[in-house]
């Protein structure tokens, strides 16, 4: 059988990235340009400057992506790209991108929601099993969704406000920490006790989640220390944040292991790179004796090789995108389920 070539495109944040990947598992070549350093000048992403920057870098990503391929345009099968969600002049870069390519070289375009994205970051290198359980955590979104087969998925439950990611950037930024805030609080929480106490997140038995609460309430306490000249413990603060925020999704995919019976659980998106949201899960799964999968680390955050990784079985099944593609900022992946 013929091998399928995706050159897949993903400019929704602040990585401009491409990637080209066979049948839809294997990452032929990868080209992350993260704008990381940029923003972390102005405490988090600028939209405005995000997109410029993706439209300076598009090119030479494009570029170094054929380069470290195995195989050039010739060979590829169909321009896949993000369209939603996320900001929206980064996110046209990359559709207007992905237009242009699938014109001049005549592919077809494939257009990928971001968040089926990052739970495809399971089919690389692996597979994801069905029916599974899958939590996807990141900067914009916290979802709980059952992956029934390849084709359907419900959703359980989201956010009911900030995702899971936001608060981890913005508790850090109280913190004085750079952007992006995960990784740094991260850090310092393996230095730290979880001494503060927290309040819980959203206690009741829907699948949904509530981050603002908390957010707000390590901000007030912040400020409310300082103004009091008190010393705040970082490491501890940030211990007990990070305990609570990761305690509260435990809670969560441990009441949908019981009441489903499913027995494959997977992570994605940027947030599953934190080691301790991985180990708590991993126990999670082991008391119900559930398998668990999350991606390599280096499919967790934003990259093109998860977007040619879901693109794969839309290709298969013909679902092409016209050149009326449009960018959408707020497509959440129920909205893309309705939809699609
Ligand atoms: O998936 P992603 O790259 O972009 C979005 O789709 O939003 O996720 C980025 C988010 C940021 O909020 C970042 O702080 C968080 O993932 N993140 C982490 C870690 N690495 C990245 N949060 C906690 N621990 C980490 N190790
Ligand atoms: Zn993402």
């Amino acid at each position: 059988m013929k091998d399928i070539y995706i050159l897949a495109i993903e400019t929704s944040c602040d990585e401009t990235s491409m990637a080209i990947v066979k049948n839809g598992r294997d990452v032929d070549s990868l080209t992350i340009l993260t704008q990381m350093d940029t923003h972390a000048n102005f405490g988090g992403v600028v939209p405005e400057i995000a997109s410029r920057m993706h439209t300076e870098n598009i090119t030479m990503v494009l570029e170094e992506t054929l380069r470290k391929s195995h195989v050039t345009m010739d060979d590829i099968s169909a321009i896949a790209v993000t369209y939603a969600p996320g900001l929206l002049g980064s996110l046209l870069v990359g559709v207007e991108c992905a237009k242009v390519l699938a014109y001049v070289y005549n592919k077809p375009l494939i257009k990928v929601n971001h968040t089926l994205g990052h739970i495809y970051a399971n089919n690389i290198e692996n597979d994801i099993v069905y029916p599974s359980l899958a939590l996807i955590v990141s900067g914009g979104h916290t979802d709980l969704v059952i992956l029934k087969n390849s084709s359907e998925i419900e959703v359980l439950g989201s956010t009911i406000d900030d995702a899971i990611g936001e608060v981890y950037d913005k508790v850090a930024r109280v913190l004085n920490m750079p952007y992006p805030g995960g990784p740094n609080i991260e850090k310092k929480a393996l230095l730290g006790k979880p001494s503060y106490e927290m309040p819980i997140p959203m206690n009741d038995n829907s699948y949904n989640f509530s981050y603002s609460g908390l957010k707000s309430y390590i901000i007030n306490l912040v400020h409310n220390e300082k103004q009091r000249n008190h010393e705040i413990k970082i490491n501890d603060l940030a211990c007990s944040f990070q305990e609570s925020a990761v305690n509260e999704l435990c809670r969560k995919v441990e009441l949908a292991l019981k009441n489903t019976h499913i027995k494959n659980m997977i992570l994605a998106g940027g947030v599953s790179a934190n080691k301790y949201l991985r180990t708590k899960i991993n126990q999670v799964c082991n008391k119900y004796h559930v398998n668990f999968h999350v991606p390599n680390i280096l499919y967790c955050t934003d990259n093109a090789a998860m977007i040619g990784a879901a693109a794969y079985p839309l290709y298969k099944a013909n679902l092409f995108a016209d050149y009326s593609l449009n960018a959408q900022s707020n497509e959440t992946i129920k909205k893309y389920l309705e939809n699609n």
